[in-house]
């Protein structure tokens, strides 16, 4: 972590919101709930070609090991008061009512058919296909999951002194509330017309929760469907229309489309490439190309936009020397086109900036880039 926020901040970057929890993981000690980590940090994988070796090359073709860890509160400290040593500001992201499998793998009683079951393992597609085999959501018509969550987000907001905290939203499978004699009976006491509004419920409730203890919140560009508050923060993340949507409608907004803004997707279709997902090309142009602040706002909603980020999802990277891999020179690249606007963009100017300094310094300290627009000749 020190690292990547050493590089931040030589790149100017000023927030790392940090992804605790998803369905593989919760990766945050909570000390009311201890099997979310005990329980809910570890898992069960199966080694296979694509879920990027993880260094366990060594394990039987099919056979399952275990692969998880966690941060101590104390570790997460020393991380937060580190990156604002450097002017960074860490936001916290706890994922609900969605991606929440290893929570309810440690607390079943939270999902809608209470089942058992194990934490979820990686995979190389989406979620929403294996809900047959595990329950992602928390139940939205239960008390108990709104207690849950409430007494997590105290001990977070006590460690994290940051304005904002994410709550996620995203890709939430509706089936299990759909299924569910709880929600169906909440939608019905609340008059909520769908299994969206119901979700915009549990956001809603989870959003007063936090504005009461003087925080903001920001969810994924999905709170914008069964209806948002003015004072929600959204992160356009499935490209731009959720942003420009957000904005029109007078929410702050930030940017992250994933094309061309998701750094865990490929960045050149070279063979010596690492495996990383193509669904589309994120090269180094296109980063730098990307403009936050798009041509279809008026002045007025183009204020809205309070931000932009780039985002790296880890689930198949291997090391950190993978990880700075995915990471250089793309972010750099991003840095600029966030900071300097679009007129004084210049990609091939970039380029020459890099070769005259940044990939020396690289390669000097021994951290890893990708080579495409490195010209050896320079040294
Ligand atoms: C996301 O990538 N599901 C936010
Ligand atoms: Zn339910």
């Amino acid at each position: 972590m020190k690292n990547l926020i050493d590089l931040m901040a030589s790149y100017k970057l000023n927030v790392l919101h940090w992804h605790l929890v998803d369905n593989e993981g919760w990766r945050i000690e909570i000390k009311q709930y201890p099997k979310l980590i005990e329980v809910g940090a570890w898992r069960e994988e199966i080694r296979n070609g694509k879920f990027y070796d993880k260094d366990t090359t060594w394990t039987p073709e099919g056979e399952p090991y275990r692969y998880g860890g966690y941060y101590t509160q104390k570790q997460i400290k020393e991380v937060i008061e580190y990156a604002a040593s450097r002017q960074i500001t860490v936001i916290p992201e706890i994922e609900l009512p969605g991606h929440s499998g290893a929570a309810l793998a440690a607390y079943p009683e939270l999902s809608c058919n209470a089942s058992p079951q194990t934490v979820p393992y990686s995979r190389t597609h989406s979620s929403l296909a294996y809900s047959a085999q595990w329950n992602f959501n928390y139940c939205a018509g239960k008390e108990v999951s709104f207690e849950f969550l409430e007494n997590v987000l105290d001990e977070v907001i006590a460690l994290f002194p940051s304005e904002y905290i994410h709550i996620g939203g995203d890709e939430v499978d509706m089936s299990y509330w759909e299924a569910c004699p709880h929600c169906q009976k909440r939608m019905a006491d609340e008059h909520l017309d769908s299994e969206h509004e119901l979700q915009a419920y549990f956001v809603q409730r989870i959003e007063k929760y936090l504005s009461a203890h003087g925080r903001k919140m920001i969810g994924w560009d999905e709170i914008l469907e069964g209806g948002v508050t003015s004072s929600a923060t959204v992160m356009s993340w499935r490209g731009e229309k959720g942003g420009i949507e957000a904005a029109k409608k007078g929410n702050n907004v930030i940017m992250s489309s994933n094309n061309p803004l998701y750094l865990n997707i490929a960045q050149t279709d070279s063979p010596n490439d690492p495996f990383a997902p193509t669904w589309s090309m994120n090269t180094l142009e296109r980063v730098y190309a990307f403009n936050p602040v798009p041509d279809a706002l008026t002045a007025e909603q183009k204020i809205k936009i309070i931000g932009t980020q780039a985002s790296i999802w880890t689930e198949f990277i291997s090391s950190v020397e993978h990880l700075e891999f995915m990471l250089l020179p793309r972010l750099p690249a991003f840095s600029e086109s966030a900071w300097s606007g679009e007129k004084k963009k210049d990609f091939e100017d970039f380029i020459v900036r890099l070769n005259s300094w940044h990939y020396l310094n690289w390669k000097f300290s021994g951290t890893r880039f990708h080579p495409k627009h490195f010209e050896r000749s320079v040294y």
